[in-house]
């Protein structure tokens, strides 16, 4: 079975994809230092696939340590997840941001070269858009950047552009994922973050599940359909499919390609909400704020090219994420925390 490296597969959109790996075929080895995920990931994987994945607990900064991985294993691809996520944190503390998402993507190319894996798929963000001139956004927009971790995953895709464009030989797959929400239908893996939400669904699932008071809704002054900011929210394992797809891809010597993942669909904070609430089947208290720095009024994708080249086409509507992260939410009221 083809081996593939997945680093940040014990997260949130990691999972989804190993599950996904799995059922495919695919032999994917985990490696993950657990700063932002819970090793009961992996007996939850079992539930769902039969299969419990090979694990490292090794933080991809660890050269020597990562460098153990690639002895072990003949990988044919690896799938980096492997970064901190949080703009508001990104602000804060940047060197941080910088050392993890910089020095962990150096290490892992720098070994794919020394053991000759030629194959890489790298979790980009819609966040590399900015404030887009105009929506549906497409590959070929400007891009630009306003935070720390928006600059590491600008700089990441320059770092492999520049990379590929001396190594033919090596084929890149940079995916820019809109708005990842959901869950597994089976409620048995899920986003689980810790403490206070940034994102919008989970923050809606914990007031509905009644962690949270009340949601704050940022901004209803925005030039949209209700004022509220649109988004293009991707079933989690839509996302984690399009992995799949991109391996593929990356098989035939593709190079380097760039899609993005969305379904090509805005929809406001208002709107997700009163989606939620026909899922779980009540009222979810919501005030109006103030808009939140840095945020902007639309975001959303035009996927033609992904649909093209790979076939890739998000099957789950806005109803059915809704019932998933709520069916997650309710069976783990507090995430994988016993
Ligand atoms: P996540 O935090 O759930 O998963 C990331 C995983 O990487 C975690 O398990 C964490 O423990 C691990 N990790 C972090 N630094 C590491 C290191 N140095 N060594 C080893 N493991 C490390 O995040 P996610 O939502 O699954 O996102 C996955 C990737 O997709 C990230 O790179 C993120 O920036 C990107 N992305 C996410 C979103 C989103 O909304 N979730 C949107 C766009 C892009
Ligand atoms: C945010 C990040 C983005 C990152 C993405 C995925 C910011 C400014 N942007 O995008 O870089 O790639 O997450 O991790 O943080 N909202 C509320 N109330 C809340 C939370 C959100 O009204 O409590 C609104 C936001 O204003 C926005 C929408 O909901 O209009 C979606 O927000 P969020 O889930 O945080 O995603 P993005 O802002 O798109």
């Amino acid at each position: 079975m083809k081996k593939i490296l997945v680093a940040g597969g014990m997260g949130y959109i990691g999972s989804h994809t190993v599950v996904n790996l799995i059922e495919n075929g695919y032999d994917p080895i985990i490696v993950d230092n657990l700063s932002n995920s819970n090793i009961e990931v992996l007996n939850r994987i079992n539930m769902i696939t039969g299969k419990k994945p090979a694990f490292y607990k090794v933080d991809l900064c660890d050269y020597d340590k990562l460098e153990n991985v690639f002895k072990e294993n003949d990988f044919v691809a690896a799938i980096h997840f492997a970064g901190l996520k949080a703009v508001g944190e990104s602000v804060e503390k940047p060197l941080m941001y910088y050392q993890n998402n910089l020095i962990s993507t150096l290490n892992l190319i720098e070994l794919m070269e020394k053991y000759k894996v030629n194959n890489l798929v790298f979790s980009s963000s819609a966040t590399v858009y900015g404030d887009p001139i105009s929506v549906p956004i497409y590959e070929t927009f400007d891009l630009h950047v306003t935070n720390p971790y928006g600059r590491t995953k600008l700089m990441i895709e320059d770092i492999l552009r520049d990379y590929c464009k001396v190594h033919k030989e090596f084929n890149v797959a940079l995916l820019r994922y809109f708005n990842p929400i959901g869950a597994h239908p089976s409620g048995l893996i899920g986003e689980d973050p810790n403490g206070i939400p940034n994102n919008l669904m989970p923050y809606i699932t914990q007031v509905a599940i009644g962690k949270r008071e009340c949601l704050g809704v940022f901004g209803n002054d925005y030039n949209t359909k209700d004022g509220t900011g649109v988004r293009d929210y991707i079933h989690v394992c839509d996302l984690a499919y399009g992995h799949v797809l991109a391996l593929d891809k990356l098989f035939t010597n593709s190079g380097l390609v760039t899609y993005n993942l969305g379904t090509g669909n805005g929809y406001s904070v208002l709107e997700v909400l009163h989606a939620m609430e026909k899922a779980c089947g009540f009222k979810i208290p919501y005030q109006i704020k103030p808009r939140r720095e840095g945020d902007i009024a639309t975001c959303y994708a035009n996927c033609d090219k992904a649909f093209k080249e790979i076939g890739f086409k998000a099957k789950y509507n806005i109803d059915d994420m809704c019932r998933d992260s709520w069916n997650w939410q309710k069976k783990n009221p507090n995430g994988y925390k016993k």
